[in-house]
């Protein structure tokens, strides 16, 4: 028998409607735009847990306590730094190279350099993740300020990590709102069942390959701007469009040309994205308080014009825009800032496919010629 000749089987080009994996780490309920991690709804998480709580929840099952979480805070605050060497590789990239493509490049490095690489027991596993989880930020940092032919700045040890991460970028302590504007940035971006990158890392680790592996394979998944590569595209439409005065009829025009508009639409979330009410809200409030609001109207107004044509609503990345606009973040730094959160969910689950693991393994249809002959080169057309 050929591969999938058999007639039960069915082709789903986007795997749409096709379940691979078992998961307890988030619910994703696309009819009623509910997210939940861990069954906990994430109306209650954002603006009131902590990316390092969440991260608690994800990799250990439940919210920390306080010994818990000061215990995770000051191991993340530990190993942020770099070795020497992974500083001098990126001193050698090109300027012009893009922040994720470092990253991606950086993260697969690091392998080499960690002494538990090839380990997949769920200890070290979780032990690796929190090495990549609070690296992240420290390779994104040293790449932008070397480029800007600045010298990196060491991680700050009593800064929380979106803290830190703003301070690793600017030499300044954050502004409060700031901080934790990107904290709770990072809680809503933290996972997010089976999208495209997770579903990219469980498959790699699905071989028992390992973490550095799955992480840096989730990595090139996300840059496409059709996942996680939509926030930096949409900030990139806000700024083409210019004024809040030409978004209706920049909007129209992208209609006449079936363009797509960057940050709406959802594969899952057909009536609305409940992670939108919480970015719209830190969007307007880093608007009033830099006294430019301009950005936030503009996403108002494109999401007004937008439904004026068609019943799409915004996602994730739409109001993400502003925010990491607002936050002085670099336009190509806004998918390494997604990472920066998703690494969480993706580590996490990497030791779900781990405990439960089948080889991923789908099948195509093949579609080319029944038969075909070898020819000799000289009797070739
Ligand atoms: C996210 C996305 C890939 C989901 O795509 P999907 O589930 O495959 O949805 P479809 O492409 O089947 O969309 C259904 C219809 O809505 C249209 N549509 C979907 N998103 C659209 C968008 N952003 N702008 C304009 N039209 C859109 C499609 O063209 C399609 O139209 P049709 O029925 O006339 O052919 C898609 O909405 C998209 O490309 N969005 C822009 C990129 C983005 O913001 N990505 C981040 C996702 S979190």
């Amino acid at each position: 028998m050929t591969e999938a000749n058999k007639s039960d089987l069915i082709l789903s080009k986007g795997l749409d409607n096709i379940i691979v994996a078992e998961t307890e780490l988030s619910s994703v309920d696309g009819q009623n735009s509910v997210l939940t991690y861990r069954g906990i709804n994430i109306h209650e998480l954002a603006g009131r847990a902590t990316y390092e709580e969440i991260v608690h929840l994800l990799w250990y099952g439940r919210l920390p306590s306080r010994a818990q979480l000061n215990e995770l805070k000051g191991t993340l605050a530990a190993h942020r730094a770099l070795p020497d060497d992974i500083i001098a590789m990126i001193r050698t990239f090109p300027r012009t190279a893009l922040a994720i493509e470092v990253l991606r490049t950086v993260v697969s490095a690091l392998a080499m350099y960690d002494p538990e690489a090839q380990a997949i027991s769920p200890e070290a596993t979780r032990r690796k993740a929190i090495r990549l989880t609070a690296q992240f930020p420290t390779i994104v940092a040293a790449f932008d300020r070397l480029r800007n032919g600045k010298e990196p700045i060491a991680p700050h040890p009593q800064l929380d990590h979106a803290a830190n991460t703003l301070y690793m970028l600017t030499g300044t302590r954050p502004d409060p709102l700031h901080a934790q504007a990107l904290d709770t940035y990072f809680v809503l971006l933290a996972d997010h069942g089976l999208n495209a990158s997770t579903f990219v890392a469980r498959a790699v680790v699905s071989t028992l390959a390992d973490l550095h592996s799955a992480i840096t394979a989730a990595l090139a998944s996300l840059k496409g701007p059709l996942h996680g590569g939509a926030n930096e595209a949409t900030m990139r439409m806000f700024l083409e469009i210019g004024e809040v005065a030409n978004v209706d009829g920049w909007i129209a025009d992208a209609f006449a040309q079936k363009r797509k508009i960057m940050g709406f639409g959802h594969r899952i979330y057909r009536h609305g994205d409940p992670r939108v009410v919480h970015l719209q809200r830190l969007a307007r409030e880093l608007g009033e308080q830099a006294g430019d609001t301009r950005w936030y109207e503009m996403s108002l107004q494109v999401e007004k014009a937008v439904q004026s044509h068609r019943e799409l609503y915004p996602n994730v990345d739409f109001f993400s825009a502003a925010v990491l606009y607002y936050l002085g973040i670099p336009l190509d730094l806004f998918t390494p800032m997604f990472a920066c959160s998703r690494i969480a969910g993706w580590s996490a689950h990497v030791l779900e496919q781990y405990a439960d693991n089948r080889l991923m393994r789908p099948q195509s249809v093949f579609i080319g010629p029944k038969e075909n002959h070898f020819l000799p080169i000289e009797e070739r057309g």
